[in-house]
């Protein structure tokens, strides 16, 4: 059986690790130490890459911010609109190249010709470097201010050579569940350039305790819920959702003053320090239900997908009244055909992952 989600890139013993850690104030000051001296700047630790971003539109974009158009990528996280909004700022979604999954030069300077943009989002969507070069000039000569999304792309280089986080004036981090650098919840803010120097406020207050509960137990749980699947780990899944002991994905709020704790930070900097891994591949598919349930008939839970909707997850796409499908079609499409695949399956899996995804009729072009 392989899956995505129930903290499937934690073994037994990271699991239980991440359950018995303790931290200490120290270990959030190396945190904001490396953070600073890595992406040269000043940095403040969250809960949430949400809290991060809108400090970040706060901060760059001062009281304009309000009624301020924002450039971001239309195939995006919920959380993301959520942050912008939440500043009283206004999202204008850019469509994306179908195989990087991010907007190119020509879109950015196209819609902030007609937008009059202020600030953009780069997100290096699952890993897909943005062609930052030339978004770089685009940006400076229209005076849009560059926020970097490392939720998806920590550790990473541009292929300019320069280290992805070290280009806007703002960059921020997300270490939430499934990122490349994963403690369940988590957040980080380098405010660079002329920024450095801003006098923003430290947050302080730690998450409220069914949150810290949830986020010390996922990993547990979620060992539990893919050992013992067919023998009651289903039920365990379906208690644990549905009584609150754990946090649904994307779940939370914009929370600018409440921080990281101690044993995430440490967590997050021993990862750092590792080197982030991406551990999903994205593959575009037709017939996308079908070709979920015939791999779960097979023992591949992959229904966990980054992003089951242009903006995901598909549950509260909805609510984003301002995405109209004929603006941004592929970011839509993209939206309806994504599924993912751990990246560490092996050549016997893949080959049989693909026959199931042929048969379930999901390579829609034959191939
Ligand atoms: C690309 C991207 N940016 C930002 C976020 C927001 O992070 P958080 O969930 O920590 O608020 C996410 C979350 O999934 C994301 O995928």
């Amino acid at each position: 059986m392989r899956f995505l989600g129930w903290a499937y890139n934690y073994n037994f013993k990271q699991a239980w690790r991440h359950y018995t850690i303790r931290g200490r104030t120290a270990d959030r000051i190396a945190l904001t130490t490396y953070l600073d001296t890595t992406y040269g700047g000043k940095s403040y630790l969250y809960y949430n890459g949400r809290s991060a971003l809108s400090v970040a539109l706060k901060t760059l974009l001062g009281a304009k911010v309000v009624g301020a158009k924002i450039g971001v990528n239309a195939y995006t996280c919920y959380s993301v609109i959520q942050a912008v909004e939440d500043t009283g700022a206004k999202v204008v979604f850019l469509d994306i190249d179908k195989q990087t999954f991010n907007f190119s030069a020509k879109t950015l300077a196209e819609t902030a010709k007609k937008h009059r943009l202020q600030a953009v989002i780069i997100q290096n969507t699952l890993g897909f470097t943005a062609d930052i070069k030339t978004i770089d000039k685009v940006c400076k000569l229209a005076k849009i201010k560059i926020i970097e999304d490392l939720a998806h792309s920590v550790g990473l280089d541009y292929s300019d050579g320069r280290k992805v986080g070290t280009v806007g004036d703002a960059t921020f981090f997300s270490f939430g569940r499934g990122k490349p650098v994963d403690v369940e919840h988590g957040a980080a803010l380098v405010l660079r350039n002329q920024f450095t120097d801003a006098k923003i406020y430290t947050p302080t207050k730690m998450p409220r305790l069914r949150y810290r509960r949830s986020d010390r137990l996922y990993p547990v749980v979620g060992w539990k819920v893919r050992t013992f699947y067919r023998v009651g780990g289903k039920v365990i899944a379906w208690i644990a959702l549905n009584t609150g002991l754990i946090a649904k994905s994307a779940e939370g709020k914009v929370q600018p003053h409440v921080t990281i704790t101690n044993w995430q930070a440490r967590l997050v900097l021993e990862q750092l320090q590792a080197g982030p891994k991406m551990s999903r591949t994205p593959l575009l598919v037709e017939n996308r239900n079908q070709v979920l349930k015939a791999l779960t008939n097979n023992g591949y839970f992959f229904s966990d997908i980054w992003w089951d909707a242009a903006i995901g997850p598909r549950r509260l796409f909805s609510k984003v009244t301002n995405f109209d499908p004929t603006k941004t079609p592929i970011a839509y499409e993209v939206g309806e055909k994504m599924i993912n695949l751990p990246i560490d399956l092996t050549a016997k899996e893949k080959k049989e992952i693909i026959k199931i995804i042929k048969e379930a009729g999901g390579a829609g072009d034959g191939k």
